[in-house]
Parts: structure tokens; sequence; C-alpha cells
């Protein structure tokens, strides 16, 4: 197949950057857009030429859709993806794969007993050029074997609490992509101990952790560190380094100009950081769904895939369950 017919499902934060990216792109249609909400799914329908649904159920029997992008609430994901396999639509999901590892291995068992019809999770930092390009350079051994990596993820301020509220949690909803990140250098992860923190007030009656500091081991004896804080003073603070024998390799917080001013109050003052989440990863959000795209016009395989999706799920359970007892959690 050359021309994909798209439907979105969930037109909010993410689904209106996905729908951007289909409209965009040379081999892909945004036919339908799926929302509960009318306003939402008539709003960015309108804009790229497609019809409006409120029902998913009409997305999967749709004719004119050949793949469905899913940026459903997160409790909704497994049910979307299991819909869209069964219809035989080809899905690029948002994370985290489920609320539960469990039901996240349940769905990994579903999809093996149906037909092959690629799922591709949204890990979207994996596309970060930055952090894609530290990764190969790792590959390609320019820093030796890697020892440590340090992931600092921090957002600039806490989301909505209704959507808190159906996050599941820091470890499943924001640190899940650190997770991700550091099984994209690493590989698999052997043992987990976590911290969690309660120091933002405005989160007090959230029942979550706004901070925590998460220390992963690879089977190999490498090591990642992971930083996150659901607040940060000076913006969406995100950075990465990769450490070995032969030196390191540092991708930077980004920001819109490179200028550096200095003055009687400041020398090489800086602008501040991309904003946020839908600046600052604008380029992995369109790479990520070019890359689906490719791979379902030109028949390779999809990634990352659902068994990465349930991999960074286990990491975030293992992590919740050190937060709690103290103890490293091996897996
Ligand atoms: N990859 C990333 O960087 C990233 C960033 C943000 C959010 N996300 C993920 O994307 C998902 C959505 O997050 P968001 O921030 O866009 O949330 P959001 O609340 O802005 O949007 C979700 C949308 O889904 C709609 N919806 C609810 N029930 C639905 C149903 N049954 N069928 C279709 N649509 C339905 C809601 O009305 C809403 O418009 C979450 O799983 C979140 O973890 C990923």
């Amino acid at each position: 197949m050359t021309h994909l017919r798209f439907a979105l499902i969930g037109a909010g934060r993410i689904g209106q950057v996905h729908a951007r990216t289909i409209a965009a792109h040379p081999a892909a249609t945004l036919t339908l857009v799926c929302d509960p909400v009318v306003a939402a799914a008539e709003s960015v329908a309108g804009t790229y030429g497609a019809r409006a649904c409120t029902d998913a159920a009409d997305v999967f029997a749709a004719e004119d859709v050949d793949a469905v992008v899913i940026g459903s609430p997160t409790p909704l994901h497994v049910e979307h993806i299991l819909a869209a396999v069964s219809a035989g639509k080809p899905a690029l999901c948002e994370k985290p794969v489920a609320m539960q590892l469990a039901d996240a291995e349940e769905l990994q068992r579903r999809l093996a007993e149906l037909d092959d019809v690629p799922v591709m999770l949204g890990f979207n930092r994996r596309f970060d050029p930055s952090f894609a390009r530290a990764r190969a350079l790792v590959e390609e051994g320019a820093i030796g074997p890697l020892e440590q990596l340090t992931i600092i993820s921090r957002d600039p301020a806490a989301p909505p609490k209704a959507y808190l509220a159906q996050s599941g949690g820091i470890f499943k909803d924001m640190t899940i992509h650190d997770f991700d990140t550091a099984r994209f250098f690493l590989g698999d992860v052997a043992e987990v101990s976590a911290t969690g923190q309660h120091l933002d007030p405005e989160l007090a009656d959230s029942g979550d952790y706004d901070g925590a500091v998460i220390v992963l081991r690879s089977a190999s004896g490498a090591a990642a560190t992971i930083i996150n804080s659901r607040h940060c003073a000076t913006g969406y603070d995100q950075r990465l380094e990769a450490f070995g024998p032969q030196g390191a390799i540092l991708a930077d917080n980004q920001r819109p100009t490179t200028l550096q001013v200095s003055t009687r109050e400041a020398s090489d003052a800086k602008a501040p950081y991309l904003d946020f989440f839908l600046e600052r990863y604008a380029d992995a959000y369109r790479d990520e769904l070019t890359a689906f795209i490719d791979a379902l016009t030109q028949g390779h395989p999809v990634s990352p895939t659902i068994a990465d999706g349930v991999e960074a799920l286990r990491i975030a359970e293992a992590a919740g369950e050190s937060a709690r007892t103290g103890a490293t959690v091996r897996l």
C-alpha cells in the first residue's frame, strides 16, 4: 500500500500533534477523527478536511480507514488496540500501553492469537534527533561500552488534576518515557531501585509522587539514573548523558535560539528552554509517525513495539514497588 487513510482516536493534546503530521505527510490522509467531545472531534476534523465521529466503533468499521492513531486516555488503550487489530487496522498507540502490567501482558497474549497486524507504541523520544544520534554513537562504540546513563526529565508544571487521575501515576505516565529511553540505550533492565517524593503542596492531595529518582541496572552492570520532577522553575528540563571509558555524550536542553546575551546584570544569559513537550519533541513526534507510515508503506516491521511497552511498564511497576518498600526490585 502506498497511501494510507488514517483515523485519529482522541483529539486532545497529543492527538492534535499527530493529526498535523498525518495531514502534512505525502503518503497519508486524515479521513476520520473520533472523540466523544463533539467539538474536539469536529474542530480537528474540520482543520484537515476529515469526517468527525464520537464512537470509536465507527472507526473500526470504516472502510476508508487503513490505519489508526490512538491518542485516547490511557485506560482505553488496550480496548482500542485490540479493536483496531481485530479490524485489521495497524495502530500507533500512545504510551503507556495500559494502566496495569497484567493488562498489558494479557493484551500481548491476545495479540499473539490474532492476525499479525502491526502495532507501534508512541515512545517518541527514541525519534528525538539528539537522543537518536547519541544512541547511534554509543552503538558505534564512540565512548566504549556504556557504563552510565543519566536522564534528567522535569516538567515545568504538573498536568491538570483530571489528567493525573487517569494517568497511572508518575512512573507509568512520566518516567515511562525515561524507562524506555534507558532500555533503548542499555537493553534489558535487571534491577530497579526508586525513591518517590511528595514535595509539591499543589499535588499533596493527588496521591502521587511529584518527584522521583530511580536507578536501573542492566544485566551487563551498566546503570541508568533517572531524575524526574513535576515542577521545574527553569522550564522543561530534558537532558541526557551517556558515559563510557572513552568519553561522554551530552544531549543538552534546547532553546529557540542560540543567542547568549551579556549585560550589567548577567553574563552569557540564554533564552529559556523550549516550553514543553509539544515544542521540545515536535521533531520526534513527526519522525515517529513518519517511521510508522514508512514501515507500513514499505513493509518493514514497526518499532518500538507492544513488547517494548510491556517491558517499560514492568520497570514502572517495579519502581512503584521499590519506592513503596525501599527495597531494590529484581526483574
Ligand atoms: N508521547 C507523549 O509525549 C505524550 C504526550 C502527552 C500525552 N500522551 C499520552 O496520550 C494519551 C492522551 O493524552 P492527552 O494529553 O492528549 O490527553 P487529552 O485529555 O488532552 O486528550 C484525550 C482525548 O481523548 C478523548 N477521549 C476520551 N474518551 C475517548 C474515547 N472513548 N474515544 C476517543 N477519544 C476519547 C478525550 O475527549 C480527549 O479529547 C495519554 O495516554 C497520554 O499518556 C503522550
